[in-house]
């Protein structure tokens, strides 16, 4: 069974059981969005509840090129697991907000370059735990984990024993924060939770990470955004330029450094590529020294 064909059915709004053919599992809230599920719904998946959509088209309001914005935000995912596994020869990854399965998963990505590729993955989203096993399909060469740990508990994560019986932590781990770090608001200590978790990685280790940011909005648009946000029922944190180079104090950028997600290390051309604005997402790869 694909990670799409499991659906969920709570008897409840009649679109919902259109969509979720079983009982809502046990720990999983329907009526409440949750980013993983709206992702989902803006890459154009069917893994999500009302909430998600109601929630997604409330954040459209204010930013209304945001499924652009998740489309390039995957195809970075894959360009730069192309490049960590290939040219920088990195074959372990801690891929923390790994969303719902979805076409070109990490480990598929990694392991099609190098199968003895290694990769435990985080959610703290129940319903990502559901489909998991699409996330376990590992090459037999390679290994992959799901640990469901909220990434605001960095000792939670670095402690389970499934992160260690599966990555060898005495050699390099590509750290992948994609999209994920903007939902950690500043009371949980994102700079300090990063931080933490680099500090468990050796010396050739990487950090990745996209966030979304509010460089190019307007004040008024920016308002607007954060108002949405708040209305839209995930807590959400855009970053601008100067705060998102923080996250990589001490560490080696490598080229071309802190850039829109578009512009790094594109495979199409400038003119043929969304404009930076439209898609707002920041995005770099570092090595830790
Ligand atoms: C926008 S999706 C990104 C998915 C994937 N990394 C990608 O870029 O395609 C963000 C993911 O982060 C997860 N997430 C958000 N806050 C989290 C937290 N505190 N702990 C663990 N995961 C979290 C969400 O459940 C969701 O699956």
């Amino acid at each position: 069974m694909g990670c799409c064909d499991l659906h969920f059915r709570r008897g409840g709004a009649a679109d919902d059981e259109s969509r979720w053919g079983v009982e809502v599992p046990p720990g999983i809230d329907p009526t409440k969005a949750h980013p993983s599920r709206r992702y989902n719904y803006w890459l154009g998946g069917k893994d999500n509840f009302a909430v998600d959509r109601e929630s997604a088209e409330t954040v459209a309001s204010a930013f209304p090129t945001v499924r652009l914005s998740a489309r390039e935000n995957r195809a970075f995912l894959k360009r730069v697991v192309t490049f960590l596994a290939g040219e920088a020869g990195v074959h372990q990854f801690l891929d923390i907000g790994t969303g719902l399965p979805s076409a070109g998963n990490v480990h598929e990505v990694a392991q099609a370059i190098e199968p003895t590729s290694r990769i435990v993955y985080v959610d703290n989203d129940p319903v990502v735990l559901v489909h998991a096993r699409a996330l376990l399909t590992s090459d037999p060469a390679g290994r992959t984990a799901y640990i469901e740990a909220d990434l605001r508990d960095p000792e939670k994560i670095l402690a389970d024993t499934d992160l260690a019986s599966t990555l060898d932590l005495s050699r390099p781990v590509a750290l992948m924060l994609v999209a994920t770090m903007h939902f950690v608001t500043d009371e949980h200590d994102p700079y300090g939770i990063v931080r933490r978790l680099l500090s468990a990685l050796p010396s050739g280790s990487h950090l990745v990470m996209t966030h979304a940011t509010n460089d190019h909005l307007t004040p008024e648009q920016y308002a607007e955004n954060v108002e949405a946000n708040e209305r839209s029922g995930v807590p959400f944190r855009l970053r601008s330029t100067e705060e998102f180079t923080r996250f990589f104090d001490g560490l080696d950028l490598l080229p071309p450094g802190i850039t829109s997600v578009v512009d790094w290390r594109p495979e199409i051309p400038a003119e043929e590529r969304p404009s930076v604005e439209d898609v707002s997402m920041l995005c770099a790869v570092a090595r830790v020294p």
